[in-house]
């Protein structure tokens, strides 16, 4: 039972409720320019409220995590909590007047060459039945995150383990994982913060590191390392940036290599620009590590029942396993376009040139640069549909009074 039905939108569709969606639509209402957002979930932000664990943190300063024309509340800390966050976000959607349509996934986009519209179909669940909604539009943003999907690797006999398996999206706390054995996968800030969260609820974490991570310190002279490094920049080439930055963690971390944690050959910064790999900024994992709380282990050759075997021979007993793994875009899989979006489903050209396209198509919040570059999107493709949108209004208004004038003196 499917009923349908077909919608001219006199604006953009943004695709996406989250921060960077949310910024768009700001900057949007600023110019008065009208639009609809689309939405899968039944709430904003459902990276932050659905799937993501309890003592999450934004990672930088809060500066750098506001989204633009809306600051964050003084009394916020350094470094905001999820909740904190959220909460922030949900005033961000009141102040601004910004109300998606929830329960509505997009599930293809495609450019009608003959009309130059966007035709954007949608399945939306929040009624009584499912109904095939065609959004209609001149403008597209997609604003649908890096981290749409759970990333989850194949292993080989892991339908044998017989435990409990989960991926970090899923995982809240450590306190169901009380005195077990936990294999975590993966060493990105999930599974260190997961590991060191389940340490703290008294489990017993080894974690999977198969190949290399950079890990720095959270702050460096007081001053947060990222702050350090964006001021670096102004003034020194990259890889110099990155050499200073691993001189420091050295200094401030010591070796972490002796405790499994090899470094990559790329400078922290050039990997995050090259491959899109964050580096660890550490609250706490390391000094676990180094206790022998949380215990490195390497890449894993296969599972068995109870049992993990890792590519060095050595077999652990495990009770459950959390797949910290990563996250990728679901671009791909709904857009059908391929110039803007790579097969990835990220931008092809680097930032800051990848949030426009031909035929009114916009990125945002694909820059590698969490919610500073987001905001930095917005505020581009926000300006940029305004004058396109106001210069279209003016001219259709234009030939509608032209039309009139014509029928009047025909009479
Ligand atoms: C655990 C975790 C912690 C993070 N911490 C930080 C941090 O501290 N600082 C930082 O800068 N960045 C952080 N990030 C990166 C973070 O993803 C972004 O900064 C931020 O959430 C990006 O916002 P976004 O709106 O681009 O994407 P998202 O927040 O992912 O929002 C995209 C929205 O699009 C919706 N959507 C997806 N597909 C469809 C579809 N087909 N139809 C309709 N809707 C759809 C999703 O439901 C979602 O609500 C973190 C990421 C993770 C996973
Ligand atoms: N605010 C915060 O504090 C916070 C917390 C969590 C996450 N985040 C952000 O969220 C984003 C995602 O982070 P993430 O840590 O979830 O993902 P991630 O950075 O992509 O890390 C994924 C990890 O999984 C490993 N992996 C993947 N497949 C594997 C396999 N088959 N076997 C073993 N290991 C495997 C990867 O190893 P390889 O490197 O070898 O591929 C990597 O260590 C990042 O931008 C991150 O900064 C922020």
């Amino acid at each position: 039972m499917l009923s349908r039905r077909c919608i001219w939108v006199n604006g953009p569709v943004i695709v996406g409720a989250g921060p960077s969606g949310l910024a768009v639509g700001a900057g949007l209402k600023n110019q008065g320019v009208p639009f609809i957002i689309l939405e899968r979930a039944d709430c904003i932000a459902s990276l932050w409220q659905k799937r993501t664990y309890d003592r999450l943190k934004l990672h930088l300063p809060k500066q750098y995590c506001q989204l633009p024309y809306f600051p964050f509340p003084d009394d916020f800390p350094e470094y905001p909590t999820k909740h904190q966050f959220i909460k922030y976000l949900e005033s961000y959607a009141k102040h601004f007047d910004i109300n998606p349509n929830f329960n509505e996934t997009v599930q293809s986009a495609k450019y009608d060459e003959t009309f130059g519209l966007w035709r954007v179909k949608t399945i939306s669940t929040g009624g009584p039945i499912p109904v095939e909604v065609e959004y209609i539009c001149r403008w597209l943003a997609v604003a649908t995150g890096e981290n749409a999907e759970k990333v989850v690797p194949e292993f080989e006999g892991l339908e044998d383990f017989g435990g409990h398996v989960t991926h970090a999206c899923d995982y809240k706390s450590g306190k169901s994982y009380f005195g077990e054995r936990v294999l975590v996968v993966g060493c990105g800030n999930s599974g260190m913060e997961v590991s060191l969260d389940l340490c703290n609820h008294n489990a017993n974490p080894s974690m999977v590191v198969r190949s290399s991570v950079h890990v720095l310190p959270r702050e460096v002279f007081g001053t947060s390392t990222f702050e350090f490094a964006v001021s670096l920049m102004k003034w020194l080439p990259l890889w110099l940036v990155d050499k200073i930055l691993i001189i420091l963690a050295y200094l401030i971390l010591g070796n972490i290599e002796k405790y499994g944690l090899k470094r990559p050959c790329l400078g922290p910064l050039e990997l995050k620009n090259t491959a899109g790999k964050t580096p660890v900024l550490d609250i706490g994992a390391l000094q676990k590590i180094k206790s022998g709380k949380i215990k490195i282990v390497p890449g894993i050759k296969k599972f068995s029942r109870g049992k993990v075997e890792l590519v060095n021979g050595q077999t652990l007993d495990i009770d459950s396993v959390i797949l910290a793994t990563g996250y990728r875009s679901n671009v791909p899989s709904w857009l059908k376009e391929n110039e803007l979006f790579s097969n990835e489903g990220v931008p092809k050209n680097p930032f800051p040139n990848g949030w426009k396209s031909k035929g009114g198509l916009y990125a945002v919040g694909f820059t590698r640069r969490g919610l500073s570059g987001a905001s930095l999107d917005a505020i581009s493709v926000a300006l940029d549909i305004a004058k396109t949108w106001k210069d279209e209004t003016k001219q259709k208004k234009k030939s509608v009074a032209a039309r009139h004038r014509r029928c009047i003196s025909h009479f």
